[in-house]
This record gives structure tokens, sequence and C-alpha cells, in this order.
């Protein structure tokens, strides 16, 4: 318990350790009876939810409720461009297309172009060609253009700014730096910055003249924006937003932390190539198996610090037998860690192939997907 913890949206530190962090941030874990109602309406159940990597949620109920009443949630979730896209920002985006296409419904996406120029050390010019690169990823992901609004902070200011000074009104100094752990000498944009993300949460509301239910699927450090989003939203007359967290996709060199673009091991990116996949996962992906071929096939592999198994079971591995036939074989022995990277490459090199094709005619449809009003 004393072991030292971070977890904001600027800093992840640690091991993470998720029953904690439901804790310390208030959250409501995901409950057999919710996963029950979700089956009910969508007649079945995403392996995310099954397997608990969307694991906690606040106002759920609340929303599926409203759902089955007819009053329709809208889904909000976004990118934060500053490098290219892996698979952890990925995770998130295909689930949330998922609960696009199973509740039919829309779907307002923000590119934080000012936030990431405002804490990264990266010219204005680059988070602009970021901007456009992850544009290209988010689209090939498959969302309804017809049901999906872009938003990119600083060219739909006009848009944005006029709401969040309505938020920003409602903030001290004081709340967003013990939230996020600032100091003086953070730069005064950044302690402006949660305000603009907080506005997709109501804007449809603003743009529609009525209060919509909004649903925010989101990686579990941007709870913070949202906590704060939550306090201020109904002394505007809006809604608390909804949301649901996933855990992090480890990043390759172990079970614990988060994939990141950044570092010696670098995540595994939308476009690597089938080889750069292979090098990466064979010379970087922490192995659960055993040190030699003797000792591996009598005590077989630990499935719970493996990362190819890892990811088999967040993203990669849908089917459920063959996910329970391997965490068997390798944990018995059976499986040797080279096939089941073997496997994973596999998986992977079809996953990253297939988005590379909708990628390519991606910038194409950019325009069908900014929000015009
Ligand atoms: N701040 C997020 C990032 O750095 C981007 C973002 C904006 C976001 N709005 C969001 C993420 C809503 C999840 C949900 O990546």
């Amino acid at each position: 318990m004393t072991e030292k913890m971070i977890v904001n949206p600027y800093q992840v530190e640690g091991e993470v350790d998720y029953q904690r962090l439901v804790k310390e941030f208030g959250l409501q874990e995901i409950t057999p009876e919710i996963l029950e109602k979700i089956k009910q309406i969508t007649k079945g159940l995403h392996p995310m939810l099954k397997r608990k990597i969307f694991f906690a949620h606040r106002d759920l109920n609340w929303v599926l409720d409203e759902y089955l009443k007819g009053n329709k949630f809208f889904l909000y979730t976004g990118c934060g461009p500053s490098g290219p896209i892996h698979l952890g920002h990925a995770l998130v985006w295909y689930f949330t297309k998922y609960l696009q296409d199973t509740f039919d419904v829309e779907l307002y996406f923000q590119f934080t172009d000012d936030e990431k120029f405002l804490y990264k050390d990266k010219p204005y010019e680059e988070i602009q060609k970021w901007v456009y690169e992850n544009m290209l990823d988010v689209i090939a992901i498959g969302f309804d253009p017809k049901k999906t609004f872009f938003i990119v902070d600083t060219k739909h200011a006009g848009l944005l700014y006029p709401e969040a000074i309505k938020v920003a009104k409602k903030l001290t100094f004081s709340t967003v730096k013990s939230s996020f752990g600032f100091t003086d000498s953070n730069n005064v944009g950044s302690i402006f910055y949660t305000s603009m993300q907080a506005v997709p949460s109501f804007l449809p509301s603003v743009l529609k003249k009525k209060n919509i239910p909004c649903l925010i699927p989101h990686a579990i450090d941007q709870d913070n924006h949202f906590r704060i989003t939550r306090d201020i939203l109904p002394k505007l007359g809006f809604y608390k937003p909804a949301s649901i967290q996933c855990s992090f996709l480890p990043p390759l060199t172990g079970a614990f932390g988060k994939m990141s673009s950044t570092g010696e091991a670098k995540g595994i990116f939308m476009t690597d190539s089938p080889k750069e996949i292979k090098d990466k996962i064979n010379k970087y992906a922490f192995s659960g198996g055993q040190p030699t071929l003797e000792e591996h096939r009598e005590k077989g592999g630990n499935t719970e610090i493996d990362i190819p198994f890892q990811y088999l079971k967040y993203l990669f591995e849908e089917d459920d037998e063959k996910l329970a036939e391997i965490e068997k074989d390798y944990s018995s022995g059976k499986m040797l860690t080279g096939e089941i990277k073997k496997y994973l490459i596999d998986k992977i090199t079809a996953f990253l192939l297939a988005h590379q094709e909708r990628r390519k005619d991606a910038h194409k449809k950019i325009d069908d997907f900014l929000l015009k009003v």
C-alpha cells in the first residue's frame, strides 16, 4: 500500500494497482448486474467487458436505464496528438466503435492539439502534423462518418471557447493544482486546459438545446479531468457525464504500467510493418516462460506476467475458448514461449495490415468527419 504509484493524465509511475485506483478515484466497479443489463440490450458482451479490461465506471447504470427508456446517450472520447498512435490508444477506440455500433449512437471525438502544445516540448507545427496523422488512424478504426464528429480544439475554438470559460469560471487554481499535481511554475495554458477537455461532454446538449446523457470511454489516467467535469456540469445545468474506464495495455517490457510512444522499447504503432512487429515482440516482449526448455515443460509459463498472453487477452484473441486453451497449454508447459510469441505476431500482423488498408484512403474522409455547425 505504501508503494509509490502516480496515475494522472500527465504521469503514470510505479506498479499500477487498479483496485486501489477504484477506491482513490471513487469509481464504481463493473458488476455482474451491469454486465447482465448490457447483455440484454446488446445481445452479447464484448470481450473487453467480459475480461474486465474495461473494469470501472461512473453512472453507467443510469445511462443504460435512460437508454432503455428511449433516451439515447452520445459517446465522447479523444486523442492527444503528439506522436504516432499505438495499440494502447487503439484499444479504447476499438471498444468505442463497438459501443457506437451496438448502441447506434453519436460519437464526439476531440483532438486536443492545444493540450499537447502546452504540455509537450514540441512546436505547434509538429503538433498539427500529428493531428492529421492521428485522424487517419481514428478514421481507420471504422467509425460511422454520419454519426462521428471530430473536434479539433484550435480549429473549433470559436465553438469551444465560450463553453470552456463557463467551466473555467467555476474552477479554482487550487483545485487544478491538487488534482494534477501542478506547481506555480506550470504554464498558465496548462492550468486552463482541463476546461477545454470538459466541453465535448456537454457540447451536444448546447448545440441541440436539450440535455443529453454522455458516456465517456477512456483509459483510467484521464479520470482526473472528468472528476472535475462532473463536479462542475450540474452547476451549469447539464448532466454529469457517465464514464467507463479501462486499464492500460501494458508496455512490451513488462506487465505493469502503460504502453507509450517513447522510451527504449517503444510501443507497437499502427503503422508498423510486419517486420517491425515481429522484431519488437521477439526482442522486447516480456516472457512469463521459464528460462530453459526442460524447466518450461516441467513448470509451465506464468500467464499473469507474460506479455504475449496479456496482449492476446486484451485485444488480439477474441475467441474465449481459444484463449482458455492457450492459457491452459501455456501454463502447463505444453505451449512454448516461442510458440505463443509467434501466435501473437501473426494476430497483430493481420490486425494491423487490415487497419493500414483502411488507413490508406482515410485522408479523403477527414472532411466528412469534421464537426460542422
Ligand atoms: N487528453 C487526452 C490525451 O491526452 C485526449 C482526450 C481529450 C480524451 N478528450 C478525451 C481522452 C476524452 C479520453 C476521453 O490523450
